[in-house]
């Protein structure tokens, strides 16, 4: 037995020795001839002349020894199917896929934007993609038709998969019709659409020679067996885009074999799971936590893994407990929102079903508050184990490691670095490393331990600049959050450093949002700041100056302009972006230079002391804010 301690120093001395040991839970077509190449900093190449693939060793490798596993089970609570797949039958299932895709034209190093339900169509899609060498890019539901059309400008892909809709809280949710605004919208539409069709939507409308219907076209592939190709280790697996500071999403591009590995050595060491057992991870296939422990970590690691359709609380609080009662959850994943959903339900449920199988309750995204983290460890009476990460890693970087060795955790700390990761807590103007308790950014030393991105998807320089170049004086990857490190080296992380907020777990720029207020004709400029909330950890909240203030005189017009920008989010960004409140104001407190002071103001919403003001333009303008919050 080794300790955590000894097995992170080991992985920082001898990264490629260590590495090269975890590289063999993993098979290969062909060896890599380096764990580790680091000749172009920052970049980091693992594996480096390895050939594998993903669907591979997550579906093809399994089918010998576990072909009568069951791989996947659906359920969805919105529609009340319940599906499984065995390891054989998913086998044939993304065969089918896979010839459908091939069919299309779609061939090695292809872009294909997925935007699916939660379903196991879905997973299908992506796996039939990086079994062709494809490169899948997963866009979230929640995502709004300019959003889905920005997407596919920086994609430029082949074809995209979609459905009629998905389904939520028993309404449908039309999807095909947003891809049908966005490829409107796009200046590198694709030529084709794959529909999967759920017969929910019963106006989807086609159109002719670019829709085609996934159930006609799998008639002729149902028995094919379509091998796997082979990719090099650094061929892209996947584009994920997320939110940063500028209003234009980054595609964070993961490479195939340094994920795959990280991803192995995760379910062993950090989350300490088995084959064979089941994992249930209750995020959604278009966020990272979705593709990394829905779709690939367990299935590489022989586990079941669980994809869920449906609310926590419908058709009531005990949903996801029966759910692990039935299928023997082992390993559970979701985010702390979704804790304090529950908390506000009755605790009977929490009792009601057997939970002796499980034995983790992880939880990332968002911070994770004292008080909901004891709630749900008295509830469960089981280890609930808080880790960090983000899109860009695609696995935790700071977490206990019960793998490992079982260390005692602290409330509110998702614990200790992870082996791979060299972190370090670095002062934001000297870049030199704090003491304890001290606050400090929360920076990782290159090179990159293997599976977080590879780059920022086609713009390398963009990779360098927003990722390593947060100090002059040393090129170090920065997460962009806050932390801090106790006397004991537990790790508290204490929000962001840049203009990103986290709603419900849901990571979006205040920039992005400021965009889609903007889309609105009658607006001039506006100010968004993420702001505490009780059940979301933050929402946005707008400040939005109008063209003509006579259309704000009255409380009426005022709410009927709120109105008007909300829905304009909506449509432009996504719901998830939707400001909780718009507050108008004629003028925004920025420093004389121009910056909106989107600090001040989000201290002031909060009741906190704004801070240094000595470079702001106009004292008035945040006089102006406090009365708009003090109106309500
Ligand atoms: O600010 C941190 C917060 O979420 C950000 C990453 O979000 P995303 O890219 O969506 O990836 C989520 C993967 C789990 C981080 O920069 N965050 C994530 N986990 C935690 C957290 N904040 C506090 N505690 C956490 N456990």
């Amino acid at each position: 037995m080794t300790t955590y301690k000894e097995f992170h120093r080991h992985s920082i001395e001898s990264p490629e020795q260590f590495w090269g040991e975890q590289a063999k839970l993993v098979e290969w077509q062909e060896p890599y001839t380096r764990v580790l190449d680091y000749s172009r900093p920052p970049f980091s190449k693992w594996f480096g002349g390895g050939k594998t693939n993903l669907c591979h060793n997550a579906i093809d490798r399994h089918v010998a020894a576990r072909g009568k596993q069951t791989a996947l089970i659906y359920i969805s609570t919105e529609t009340g199917e319940e599906k499984r797949y065995t390891y054989k039958q998913l086998h044939q299932e993304v065969c089918s896929f896979a010839a459908v895709l091939q069919e299309l034209g779609v061939k090695r190093g292809d872009r294909v934007i997925i935007y699916m339900p939660m379903i196991a169509e879905a997973l299908f899609a992506m796996y039939a993609c990086v079994r062709l060498g494809a490169v899948h890019s997963v866009v979230f539901g929640g995502f709004a038709a300019a959003s889905l059309a920005a997407r596919i400008d920086d994609a430029k892909p082949k074809l995209m998969i979609t459905s009629d809709a998905g389904m939520r809280g028993g309404k449908a949710i039309p999807y095909k019709h947003l891809v049908d605004e966005a490829l409107k919208l796009a200046e590198h539409a694709p030529k084709k659409v794959l529909i999967v069709n759920r017969g929910l939507d019963r106006e989807m409308a086609l159109v002719h020679g670019r829709d085609l219907d996934y159930a006609e076209l799998k008639k002729a592939h149902l028995k094919a067996d379509v091998p796997v190709v082979w990719v090099e280790s650094g061929e892209p697996s996947y584009i994920l885009y997320t939110s940063g500071t500028t209003g234009k999403p980054k595609g964070v591009q993961r490479d195939t074999g340094g994920y795959l590995v990280a991803l192995a050595a995760s379910m062993k060491h950090i989350y300490g799971a088995q084959p064979g057992e089941t994992m249930f991870t209750t995020s959604d296939i278009g966020w990272v936590v979705g593709h990394s422990y829905i779709v690939y970590a367990p299935l590489i690691h022989g586990m079941t893994t669980i994809l869920y359709e449906g609310l926590p609380i419908r058709p009531d609080a005990g949903i996801w407990w029966k759910i692990v009662q039935e299928h023997k959850v082992s390993t559970m994943f979701s985010s702390p929102t979704a804790i304090r959903v529950l908390k506000k339900q009755d605790p009977a449920y929490l009792s009601k079903y057997d939970l002796s199988s499980l034995r983790y309750l992880f939880l990332a995204g968002e911070p994770l508050d004292e008080p909901t983290a004891r709630w749900i460890q008295d509830a469960l009476q089981r280890p609930v184990i808080d880790h960090y990460w983000q899109t860009e890693t695609g696995w935790p970087l700071l977490s206990a490691m019960p793998g490992i060795e079982d260390t005692a955790r602290k409330f509110g700390s998702p614990s200790f670095p992870v082996y791979g990761y060299n972190v370090k807590l670095l002062k934001d103007d000297t870049a030199e490393e704090v003491g304890a308790n001290e606050k400090g950014v929360v920076a990782v030393l290159p090179p990159l331990p293997p599976g977080c991105l590879s780059t920022v998807w086609g713009d390398d320089e963009r990779f360098v600049k927003t990722y390593f170049s947060f100090f002059p004086q040393r090129q170090v990857y920065t997460t962009f959050d806050w932390g801090i490190r106790d006397q004991d080296g537990y790790y508290f992380i204490l929000g962001r450093t840049d203009d990103v907020i986290n709603v419900a777990g849901h990571r979006l720029g205040t920039r992005e949002i400021e965009e889609a207020v903007q889309s609105h004709a009658a607006i001039a400029e506006v100010a968004v700041v993420g702001v505490a909330d009780q059940l979301k950890g933050q929402v946005p909240v707008a400040f939005a100056v109008v063209k003509d203030p006579s259309k704000v005189a009255s409380a009426a017009q005022q709410s009927a302009m709120e109105k008007e920008v909300m829905d304009a989010v909506d449509h432009q960004l996504g719901a998830i972006g939707r400001p909780a409140r718009v507050h108008f104001v004629t003028l925004l407190p920025k420093t004389r230079s121009g910056k909106l002071l989107r600090r001040s103001i989000q201290a002031l919403v909060e009741g906190r002391d704004p801070g240094d003001l000595t470079t702001i333009e106009d004292p008035a303008a945040l006089e102006q804010i406090s009365s708009a919050v003090k109106r309500g």
